[in-house]
């Protein structure tokens, strides 16, 4: 394959490598990824993390294997296993559907540029979503951002923080709320570093602290990714993102989705058919990550650990798509079917 270099996942002289989003942000490591397993492991414990990137991972994976000659039914086996490493994030399957579609015609040979062409894609579906979200942002607008959505979580610029990115270069100086993102600090550990990178202005908060914020007039609109658009429009992301919805009704204030289509399942009716991944106790017993575990509770504390909620489209006062930006009646008349 070329080499291929993203801010969390590179490809060079053949080594696929990750960067490890768990040891993040007080340690930069990149870790060789060089199997089914290895790639499986570091998704399951989010070193590798956002919907559009483990599709990519999981691509370009496959990608080597076949170049290491791996032979062909091996692939299907791997590209399975993959497949089931994370059950929310539907960009993982549709790549791996993309991947096969290639074995299918042209046998392994035909994966690498197949990956390549995700690869390349995903960076220009982040800079057509980011272009149509920071269009509709004001210059100095405030901004509350849930978990991780920049190039920690895409192979480019990224989905809601693509759109800040954007803001920021077309000299429109947002400020960015950051959700801390319990259980797994995404935000205050990723979206706070990617703001310090990007030189975004940001001031970090706890998740029970957007309410008071929204009341008090300080946020303008908010913009969130998704690990899953159902055909009517409501979408799974980051747990916690459903209270923010429920808030910024509430309390009028702008609440987008910002996906691009490798996100979109129209086999999936509604948002209660999306699986929902339940995770383990100790993410909410404690944390853990660079800086050690941490158990803060009882250690025997009955816990209830969904990785994801879901938002009703009803909530949605935009998605922004890489083919454009549509609202309620757009997307109840079926716009996500309609590329
Ligand atoms: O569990 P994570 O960290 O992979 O969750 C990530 C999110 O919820 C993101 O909002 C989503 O994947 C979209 S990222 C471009």
């Amino acid at each position: 394959m070329k080499d291929l270099i993203a801010t969390s996942i590179r490809c060079i002289n053949d080594q696929l490598e990750v960067l490890d989003q768990h040891q993040l942000p007080h340690c930069e490591r990149w870790l060789p990824c060089n199997s089914a397993a290895e790639m499986i492991a570091m998704i399951k414990k989010l070193q590798i993390r956002g919907a559009p990137l483990i599709g990519i991972g999981a691509s370009l994976l496959l990608a080597r294997l076949a170049e290491e000659g791996m032979p062909e039914p091996e692939l299907r086996e791997a590209a399975e296993q993959l497949r089931a490493a994370r059950p929310t994030a539907v960009n993982l399957m549709n790549n791996l559907d993309t991947m096969l579609e290639a074995l299918n015609v042209g046998g392994p040979a035909a994966l690498p540029a197949q990956a390549e062409r995700l690869f390349d894609e995903d960076i220009e579906l982040c800079q057509k979503m980011s272009a149509n979200g920071a269009a509709l942002i004001s210059a100095g607008a405030s901004i509350l951002t849930h978990c991780n959505t920049g190039s920690l979580a895409t192979a480019g610029a990224g989905t809601a923080i693509g759109v800040i990115t954007e803001l920021q270069k077309q000299g429109k100086a947002p400020h960015v709320f950051v959700d801390e993102t319990r259980p797994l600090l995404q935000g205050g550990r990723l979206t706070a570093w990617e703001m310090q990178q990007l030189g975004v202005d940001y001031t970090l908060i706890c998740d029970n602290m957007a309410a008071m914020l929204m009341a008090q007039g300080k946020v303008d609109a908010i913009l969130v990714g998704s690990d899953r658009i159902a055909a009517n429009g409501d979408f799974a992301n980051k747990v916690g993102t459903y209270s923010l919805a429920v808030n910024a009704h509430y309390h009028n204030v702008p609440f987008y989705v910002v996906a691009p289509y490798t996100t979109v399942d129209l086999e999936c009716p509604n948002g209660d058919a999306i699986p929902i991944e339940q995770r383990g106790a100790a993410e909410v017993r404690g944390v853990s990550g660079s800086f050690g575990d941490v158990c803060w509770s009882p250690t025997e504390a009955h816990v209830f650990n969904p990785a994801f909620d879901v938002t009703p489209a009803k909530l949605v006062t935009g998605w922004i798509l890489d083919n454009g930006v549509f609202d309620q009646v757009q997307i109840a008349a079926g716009a996500l079917a309609n590329r």
